[in-house]
């Protein structure tokens, strides 16, 4: 194959790219810019120099280096991860990160490499000389982006599982103060049974529940070091892989080279567990809108978790909330960016991988963020119980407790779904309420009705027939309560 390299034999003089040996021209500028990843996988910097660190352990078993020069590159490391800390790594997003492609690195140490693994690297090599270039043996950056990540991942994945804690746990604080607050439930958003709020409150700490096995889920399946793959093929030097996973705190080793560089399932999981979060966060910030509608008015927010209109000096608006809710699609988009991204990929690493960091940064961040504006939310909201147990009778939200006392009178279900059904129907022509309706009325419908039936046509009635395993009677929502208390 040929001719091209050769015409390039002679060139290495000119690049002073560390992989610049078989290039005859500077690189592009355009090209350059756009393909150089420093803006977004700084952020990398610990989990990079922490790999460093231990594959340079990992390279004295090997034969590769002494105990004097790992101990070396280790101090050395260890500066460099202060002198990045200095820099205020990541980078603020109103510089580089912002205009895209970035604009060519600028002054500095750090702003001249291509990426965060040849930052760490070319600043080893200032300070160490020849010792720092022999870090990389036997190490390629595909192994060593894939353990930066998945580094990461464990690392956000901890602070997720904060996050989705925080969120349950100011859930389960306002269950608790309204064990006794009625409220409308709905289906179709039109009023249909009544329950507890501390139920509906609790409904989403299940969603939550699982949001927090899903994350688990994808940390677990994270948990594996990919170091000492090599590009692809494995590494050269006699590199303990399982003690170096060990040493980075991973159950074990990837046991396939090529998968181990090219494999980003772990991403996706956690983008997709986020997904799914999102998706929950937005049907509670989507309740928490309607809810605070003058037209609900359930709850208000406090002053300090609304906004105000530029126009209207009236308006008190939910925005935080409406955010949550619009910015679950924004990370859905980073699940369907990043699959994307991997959908038909070759075998072993590609470039493309370098566009996974954005899709999984930026779906991680926006989730702790919203997770956290939620459980502000939730905290905040200032409950109307008398006008929400007011919405919890009207409606005729009782209709289901009229044809449940029929059958259990020994009429067939269906037929007292007609007779309640007549009954609503005069009812709305009569402005009454079910509960309106006087013994005499109702024994019209049917002659199965007699006095114990308003014991039923009451809210609290209505609460405590749904006394199932998971129903809203009062005391089975304090048993749940227990439930996820402990
Ligand atoms: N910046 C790259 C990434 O994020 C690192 C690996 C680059 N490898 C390579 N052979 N060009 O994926």
């Amino acid at each position: 194959m040929g001719g091209a390299g050769e015409a390039d034999v002679e060139g290495g003089e000119l690049s002073d790219q560390p992989w610049g040996g078989r290039f005859g021209e500077e690189p592009d500028p355009l090209i350059d810019r756009f393909t150089r990843s420093l803006a977004v996988d700084s952020r990398l910097f610990r989990e990079d120099i922490a790999g460093s660190r231990a594959y340079a352990k990992a390279l004295v078993g090997a034969g590769v280096l002494t105990a004097d020069e790992q101990q070396r590159i280790d101090v050395a490391l260890q500066e460099i991860e202060s002198e990045f800390q200095l820099e205020s790594y990541p980078p603020p997003l109103t510089g580089e990160a912002a205009s895209y492609p970035p604009p060519l690195a600028g002054e500095g140490t750090v702003g001249a490499s291509e990426d965060i693994h040849m930052a760490v690297e070319d600043r080893l090599r200032q300070k160490l000389g020849p010792l720092g270039g022999k870090l990389h043996t036997g190490r390629s950056r595909n192994d060593q982006v894939a353990v930066d990540l998945r580094l990461y991942v464990k690392t956000a994945g901890a602070q997720l599982i904060d996050a989705v804690s925080g969120l349950e746990s100011a859930l389960i604080a306002r269950a608790e103060e309204h064990l006794d607050t009625v409220m409308p439930g709905y289906t179709h958003t039109q009023r249909a049974q009544p329950v507890l709020l501390a139920h509906h409150l609790l409904a989403y700490v299940e969603m939550l529940h699982r949001d927090r096995g899903r994350i688990q889920d994808a940390l677990n399946r994270a948990d594996v070091s990919p170091l000492g793959a090599g590009a692809l093929a494995g590494s050269g030097f006699p590199i303990d892989r399982t003690a170096l996973a060990h040493e980075l705190g991973f159950a074990a080793a990837a046991a396939n080279s090529l998968d181990a560089v090219a494999d980003r399932d772990f991403a996706l999981e956690l983008l997709a567990a986020c997904s799914i979060a999102m998706v929950h966060l937005s049907r509670l910030c989507g309740e928490i809108v309607l809810w605070t509608s003058v037209e609900f008015s359930f709850a208000a927010l406090p002053d300090a978790l609304a906004s105000g209109s530029s126009m209207m000096p009236n308006k008190k608006n939910p925005c935080a909330a409406e955010l949550v809710r619009a910015k679950s699609g924004r990370v859905a988009g980073d699940l369907m960016n990043l699959l994307m991204v991997l959908k038909g990929l070759p075998l072993a690493y590609n470039r493309d991988l370098q566009e996974d960091k954005e899709a999984l940064f930026d779906g991680v961040d926006t989730t702790i963020v919203c997770l956290q504006v939620a459980a502000r939310l939730v905290l905040g909201l200032q409950f109307d119980r008398d006008l929400m147990r007011t919405a919890a009778l009207s409606g005729y939200t009782l209709a289901t407790e009229a044809a449940d006392y029929l059958s259990r009178k020994g009429l067939p279900f269906r037929d007292a779904h007609r007779v309640v059904g007549q009954m609503v129907a005069r009812g709305i022509a009569t402005h009454q309420g079910l509960e309106d309706f006087s013994l005499e009325e109702l024994q019209q419908f049917s002659p199965l009705f007699s006095a114990d039936v308003f014991d039923y046509l009451t809210l609290e009635g209505a609460l405590k027939s749904r006394d199932v395993l998971g129903g809203t009677a009062p005391a089975r929502v304090k048993e749940a309560l227990a439930r996820v208390k402990a």
